[in-house]
């Protein structure tokens, strides 16, 4: 029992606080207030019903606490939709009737004699909350809109925390990596125990940090993603409570760099064909004088002395085999000749099929069946017109001679899908091209063929002259068998 002194303070503590209190009865009539709502309200209103006094309602509100507290008998603290005492926060608590509390009636249920409503919505709390809010929606936002991907992990390697880009990278939803990931499932083998240890030590950045590790993680469906990883370990009083990381995608920056070593190795390949080319034209100029006095003294032995068989047949033979030296020095000079490009438009239609009427005819070609698929949608290209049947002819007596004359040879023309170039296609039946021999086929002087058969020069004209024209020459091995050469000719090269 309290004394009359301690119910004394109770009332004045009551009315000491400048927030609203009222106490209602279960059927929602105002049995007291403290003295700051009666200041606020009027003494009057005492035997009112709140609905009426606050919202001059006729019933109850829709979403009264006092209904819920009186349904469950369980308190509500700051009840939030805008209601009773014009506040956001309301709190509401069941005052039971001093019989239901006593020993008497032990297994009674409480009964509820009356309902303390109090405005405790204290400002500040309410500020610093929605500062909360928009500091943690802000922090989402960015972790979200981060181009790197971003990850923490507890420290059993429960993930926390990921991101947007490590669910774009991973192919995980971010729902199903806070789910069901662990960092341990992220990286393949034993690397994120490997990843702890190298945290732990200090020679990979400083203790606790790990900076621009290259290592792989494991996409959701077992692909491997290479990755650049920045982490660090997150103490909490100088425990470890867990980790954290940013990571890099490295595809992209993988292929660039490919491409850029074929694209060196191209150039090198580049370089490489035309000091040879200069090399050979240098050769060739040398030789071309000599062989002519080789040539021209052989003739002259020939003629003007009177020789036994014997020596004739070893003079005819120096002047065969010179005969060979001339024109493999002749091939030379064409291949290095510097002589200014006729370009004019032309119809490579009809230059392939010029070509092909003059080689049909040859031994070489009579067991040799030939299909043309000449589209006639093609544009006329520009270019000389000489040099282009040059190449062409040298890439058909190639597929004619690998496929031994006998076979199946395809030539055809194409516009490319950008319709910016014009593709030729000459595909045999042969044996193809090794993978050995397959990245040397252009370089001036290499061939497979026996000595006196072939000079390995008809290739490298063909590329010096396709690239003069801006376009490209490709060879590769066909699919089913033999080989094919594509030509590509731009249209209008510059
Ligand atoms: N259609 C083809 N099928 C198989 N190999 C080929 C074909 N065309 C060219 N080659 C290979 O490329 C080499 C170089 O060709 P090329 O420069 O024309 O010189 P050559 O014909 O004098 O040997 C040939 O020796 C051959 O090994
Ligand atoms: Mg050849």
């Amino acid at each position: 029992m309290r004394t009359e002194a301690e119910k004394e303070y109770l009332i004045r503590a009551i009315d000491a606080l400048d927030r609203e209190m009222i106490v209602v009865s279960p059927d929602h009539h105002i049995l007291a207030t403290n003295r700051f709502t009666a200041k606020k309200r009027g003494k009057d209103i005492i035997g009112s019903t709140c609905y009426d006094i606050y919202f001059e309602f006729s019933t109850p509100c829709d979403d009264c606490p006092a209904c819920r507290v009186l349904h469950n008998g369980k308190p509500i603290l700051r009840h939030s939709s805008k209601s009773l005492l014009e506040s956001e926060r309301v709190s509401c608590f069941p005052i039971y009737s001093e019989e239901a509390s006593s020993s008497e009636y032990p297994l009674a249920a409480p009964i509820i004699d009356a309902l303390l409503m109090v405005d405790f919505d204290l400002p500040r709390i309410g500020k610093l909350e929605e500062q909360l809010r928009r500091s943690n929606a802000f922090l989402k936002n960015m972790l979200n809109s981060a181009v790197d991907g971003i990850l923490a992990a507890d420290r059993k390697g429960k993930i926390f925390i990921f991101n947007q880009s490590a669910a774009e990278v991973s192919g995980y939803s971010i729902e199903e990596a806070l789910e069901t990931l662990y960092i341990q499932d992220v990286y393949p083998d034993r690397c994120a125990w490997d990843i702890m240890k190298k945290l732990r030590s200090d020679e990979y950045g400083g203790k606790g940090k790990l900076k621009e590790y290259h290592v792989d993680v494991l996409g959701k469906h077992g692909e491997r993603i290479p990755i650049s990883l920045y982490a660090s370990i997150i103490y909490e009083g100088g425990q470890e409570v867990g980790s954290f990381g940013f990571f890099h995608d490295l595809r992209i920056r993988l292929q660039l760099k490919k491409e850029l070593e074929s694209a060196q190795i191209q150039l090198l390949q580049n370089e490489k064909m035309a000091s040879l080319g200069k090399l050979a034209a240098g050769v060739a100029h040398q030789l071309n004088n000599p062989l002519g006095g080789i040539m021209l003294y052989s003739r002259l032995i020939q003629e003007e002395y009177e020789l036994g068989e014997p020596a004739k047949d070893d003079l005819s033979r120096i002047l065969r085999d010179a005969e060979r030296c001339r024109d493999t020095v002749k091939e030379l000079l064409v291949f290095s000749r510097q002589t200014r490009q006729e370009k004019q438009l032309h119809d490579i239609n009809k230059a392939l099929s010029r070509t092909l009427f003059l080689l049909e005819k040859q031994v070489l070609f009579q067991n040799i069946l030939i299909e043309t698929r000449l589209s006639a949608d093609i544009p006329l290209v520009l270019g000389d017109i000489q040099q282009l049947n040059h190449v062409f002819m040298n890439v058909i007596l190639n597929a004619a001679q690998a496929m031994d004359g006998r076979g199946k040879l395809i030539i055809s023309t194409n516009l490319s899908p950008d319709g910016e170039k014009v593709i030729v296609e000459v595909s045999d039946t042969g044996p193809g091209i090794s993978e050995d021999v397959l990245p040397h086929v252009f370089e001036p002087f290499y061939t497979t063929k026996e000595e006196g058969k072939g000079t390995g020069l008809g290739l490298s004209l063909a590329y010096g002259i396709v690239e003069s024209h801006q376009g490209r020459i490709v060879a590769k091995n066909s699919p089913d068998q033999g080989s094919v050469f594509v030509i590509e000719l731009p249209i209008n090269p510059s």
